[in-house]
């Protein structure tokens, strides 16, 4: 970067238009647009809400639906298809993976999100980074941090401790950051404990920077900046959209008058131009993509996506010969996408309707509004009702205030059922729905959240067996919604959101709470069964054998959770640390290997400010659902050692318990009081419980001034030193 102006370098830090970063100088501007799951390249008048139209493109599962095929080579060759279509549309720096957690299943925006597991959210995310640069199109892994509602989305601050921060919402970051290095991180649109993300010191370069090492540009969410000079300050290197010059102007005054270090300028232009560079010098000429090819690979994406919830008496798969009622308007106008910045104008959208009629011996169609549904069921062999909820249900840009499907879907199933007892439900969705009510009434269910634009030949593909499904869910599906640990504090009142849950989100609430859901996380069945033995643990490696114990090749997704009952910390009884998938034939066996990260083990401690692997016995459970656990094991993991400075605001409990220093105070306390203090076993033990949470400074006030508190600190100092 040949030597710029001052001027220069603030423009740098600023977009020439939506969609553009500045040439200035020997750096080139480059093009970055939406989204996650296709291409939104405005040709007209731009705009961050899927508002105005966009270039044809391929829509391939949204992350909702994505998540639930728990297959990481997969999204990296959708990441990899996503970067080929960006090359062909000039497109530099695609805005995604979202990777925020699915913290309550009524923010409107979950379908665009992975999963409430912070370990599925970042081996995905990293998958679908690693495979859009691997074709020199840069990520932008989004919304940096805690943005898990949409209601107030551009002032909200949500509220959370450290601990829960680090292991839930900045988890996935971190692990992607690590694993991926994606080329930017865009700064959410919310506040964190009272700080925009985009002028949060902490966040962006403390965390992001000095403890990830992340060595990327950091753009902020389109118009999330609220100052541009605190923000530049605090490691944000690229506004987005520009604000005309106005804010380049602040930055260069600011650094005239003294209030910003130019140093901060220049960083964030040097970063800047490095990704200009990187993302040109790689850019091959725009070459057309093979639109076929995207399609069918967003077929086959949309069918590892399905997830079978249920499937009493094998209705499913059906019989070629099977007389068919599809019933529901999502057959014939499928909800595939969901809405705001990551809308797609698709390549082609396959009509559920016409794909099972391709398969389908004689198949009948009612929209399911009037009652010709029911005498159409009446006649078939079969009934598929398609159900969920529409468009303007769930979007970017608000939350739902309820999970119910619509009650006259409800009401129109209940009246199918009751004259055709062979009836499918096929959902469409992009947040969680309460499916209690449909559970109690079909004996089949397949779940495709939203599939993108292949959804209709993926769902004929599941409904006639040409795809053995294998999808799990990413996200519980609860009994209630007021059972989601969330329910009280969402979505906030008077600007702030109080993660009142901390760790416990998704299934880690359920299971702690010993509550009833109705799908559990990683919950999907098969056409085929699987069984699970021969566990072997050694180390952080998991290794078993799993058989195909059905009729028909099928896919698995071996999960593996490990829980300490032991944990000095507030745990859920387990957590997800890692997961394999084996393909296998009908009576085929395969050996399943999973080696997870120790780090996964760990808790954030807060007292120290970082991560600590507790030492015990670990509980490591294998299963084809985060309740459906078929094996477990023991193991046995040394701790880190874990000591917290022992001062007089350390309590009694806390310093009696410590090899080293509980000997010396009560020696130097019993030098001081008349009947000593035993150590902690000395004390009949109700008393010991009393006085085991008083800070030993306060005993020095109980002692008459027997007791030297200087003498206190010098004990404590030796002992600090000596353990
Ligand atoms: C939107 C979204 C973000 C998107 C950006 C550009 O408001 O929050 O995900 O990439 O603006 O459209």
């Amino acid at each position: 970067m040949i030597a710029l102006t001052l001027e220069e370098k603030a423009a740098l830090g600023s977009g020439a238009d939506f969609w553009t970063t500045k040439a200035v100088g020997d750096v080139p501007a480059i093009v970055m647009t939406d989204g996650p799951h296709g291409v939104r390249k405005q040709l007209g008048s731009p705009d961050h809400l899927g508002i105005a139209g966009s270039i044809p493109a391929t829509c391939f599962p949204p992350a909702a639906g994505l998540s639930q095929t728990w297959d990481p080579a997969l999204v990296e060759r959708i990441g990899a298809a996503l970067g080929d279509e960006c090359r062909a549309a000039g497109v530099h720096v695609l805005l995604g993976p979202g990777v925020n957690i699915k913290r309550d299943p009524r923010c409107g925006r979950n379908f665009e999100y992975f999963s409430e597991d912070p370990l599925l959210t970042g081996i995905l995310g990293a998958a679908w980074v690693m495979g859009l640069q691997s074709r020199g199109v840069g990520a932008s892994v989004k919304h940096f941090a805690a943005n898990n509602a949409e209601t107030d989305r551009m002032r909200s601050s949500s509220d959370v401790d450290p601990r829960t921060l680090r292991e839930i919402y900045l988890r996935a970051f971190e692990r992607i950051v690590a694993d991926a290095a994606p080329w930017t991180v865009m700064c959410s649109y919310n506040r964190i404990n009272g700080i925009h993300a985009a002028q949060d010191v902490w966040l962006v370069t403390t965390v992001l920077r000095e403890q990830w090492g992340f060595d990327g540009v950091v753009v902020s969410d389109w118009g999330a900046v609220t100052d541009r000079v605190a923000s530049v300050a605090a490691g944000l290197d690229l506004e987005m959209p520009p604000s005309g010059g106005a804010t380049d102007a602040e930055v260069v005054a600011a650094v005239r008058d003294g209030r910003l270090d130019e140093a901060a300028v220049d960083r964030a232009a040097r970063n800047v131009a490095r990704l200009a560079a990187k993302a040109t010098e790689s850019a091959s000429p725009a070459v057309a993509f093979d639109v076929d090819a995207h399609h069918a690979l967003a077929r086959e994406a949309a069918g590892r996506a399905v997830v079978l919830l249920k499937n009493d008496g094998d209705l499913l798969p059906l019989r070629p010969d099977d007389s068919i009622a599809v019933i529901g308007e999502f057959a014939q106008s499928p909800r595939y996408q969901g809405g705001g910045s990551s809308h797609v104008n698709p390549t082609r959208v396959d009509i559920p309707l016409s794909e099972i009629g391709a398969l389908a011996g004689s198949v009948s169609y009612s929209h399911g509004s009037t009652a010709d549904a029911v005498e159409a069921a009446l006649a078939a062999d079969v009934a598929v009702v398609f159900l969920g909820l529409a468009a303007s249900d769930e979007s970017e840009g608000y939350d739902r205030d309820h999970i119910e499907l619509p009650a006259t879907q409800l009401e129109l199933l209940e009246a199918v059922v009751a004259v055709q007892p062979r009836t499918v439900v096929v959902l469409a969705h992009g947040g969680v729905v309460r499916l209690a009510p449909v559970a109690a009434l079909a004996p089949a269910i397949l779940d495709g959240a939203l599939l993108g634009q292949a959804a209709g030949g993926a769902i004929a593909d599941v409904l006639f067996g040409v795809v053995n499904p294998s999808g799990r869910l990413a996200e519980t599906v609860p009994a209630r919604l007021e059972d989601c640990p969330s329910y009280l504090n969402f979505p906030g009142e008077h600007g702030h959101v109080l993660y009142g849950e901390r760790v416990f989100v998704g299934y880690r609430a359920y299971d702690a709470r010993g509550l009833d859901v109705t799908y559990p996380f990683g919950h999907g069945l098969s056409y085929t069964e699987f069984a699970y033995t021969d566990l072997e643990l050694s180390g952080i490696t998991v290794r078993l054998t799993v058989t195909n114990t059905g009729t028909r090749r099928g896919r698995e997704v071996v999960q593996v959770y490990a829980g300490l009952p032991t944990s000095t910390v507030a745990r859920p009884p387990r957590w997800l640390v890692g997961f394999a998938d084996i393909t296998l034939d009908a009576g085929e066996s395969g050996t399943v290997e999973i080696e997870f990260r120790r780090g996964d083990l760990a808790y954030w401690d807060a007292r120290l400010d970082r991560w600590v692997v507790e030492g015990g016995d670990y509980v490591i459970s294998v299963g084809a659902s985060s309740r459906d656990v078929r094996l477990t094991g023991t193991l046995a993991v040394d701790g880190d050692d874990v000591r917290v400075p022992l001062t007089l605001e350390s309590t009694l409990g806390e310093i009696l318990a410590d090899p080293v220093a509980g000997p010396r105070v009560v020696a130097a306390l019993s030098s001081a009081a008349p009947s000593g203090l035993p150590d902690s076993g000395g004390l009949g033990t109700d008393i010991m419980r009393m006085v085991a949470d008083i800070p030993l400074g306060r005993v020095v006030a109980f002692s008459g001034g027997r007791i030297d508190r200087a003498h206190l600190e010098q004990v404590l100092a030796e002992a600090n030193a000596a353990r």
